[in-house]
């Protein structure tokens, strides 16, 4: 059991990216949280200089406590390709390059796996929660599927397009939002840190 997220109290969202912050919104809604962004703060975002999701999503989950003097909340997540040894990775953000455009970041994708068949691919996110004591409790959620191209659909965000979960035939860019939630692996982190840190 995980140290607990007082109720009613406030929790800061280290991210800065818009389609996390709107997902991880999304989640938080049915409970009794109160939510902050690092962004309305003025918090700067810290370098990921881990080489795994879990070690940036305490970065960066514990650079925005020690910064607000509040409990935060962090996600740090990406994209794998089986034939590219699970790249974009770690790097799928720097991957849409200094404009963060994904819809170069998805080609990019598909022009390195080339004529390869193998064309699993899964999304990863790593969620920490962090205490300005320096706390820290993470969680990790996978989805699998395969990677398709052309990118379908103009919901979610980043790679959602070129993401087909196993056994569904939409793309996660296609999927309206509960849907994608039912199965995303944020949302499966997102279940482990309501079950452990929240009452
Ligand atoms: P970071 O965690 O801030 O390093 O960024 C993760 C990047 O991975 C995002 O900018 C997206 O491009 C991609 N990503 C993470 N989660 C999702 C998702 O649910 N759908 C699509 N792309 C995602």
């Amino acid at each position: 059991m995980g140290r607990k997220l007082p109720a009613g109290g406030k929790l800061v969202l280290a991210s800065h990216n818009k389609g996390k912050l709107v997902e991880l919104t999304d989640l938080l809604r049915p409970y009794q949280i109160e939510i902050v962004s690092a962004g309305a703060l003025g918090l700067p975002e810290p370098e990921e200089t881990a080489p795994d999701f879990a070690g940036n999503a305490r970065i960066k989950a514990l650079a925005a406590a020690t910064a607000a003097g509040l409990p935060a909340f962090s996600d740090d997540s990406g994209f794998c390709a089986a034939a590219l040894a699970g790249e974009p990775g770690v790097m799928s953000a720097r991957w849409g390059g200094p404009d963060k455009d994904f819809s170069k970041a998805m080609a990019l994708v598909n022009e390195r796996v080339g004529a390869s068949t193998d064309r699993r691919a899964w999304f990863v996110a790593a969620l920490c929660l962090a205490w300005p004591d320096g706390h820290t409790e993470t969680f990790v959620g996978r989805v699998d599927g395969t990677m398709v191209w052309p990118p379908r659909g103009d919901k979610g965000f980043g790679y959602d397009p070129m993401f087909v979960a196993e056994g569904r035939e939409q793309t996660f860019g296609e999927m309206d939002p509960d849907a994608k939630h039912a199965i995303s692996h944020r949302a499966r982190a997102f279940a482990q840190v309501m079950r452990s840190c929240v009452e």
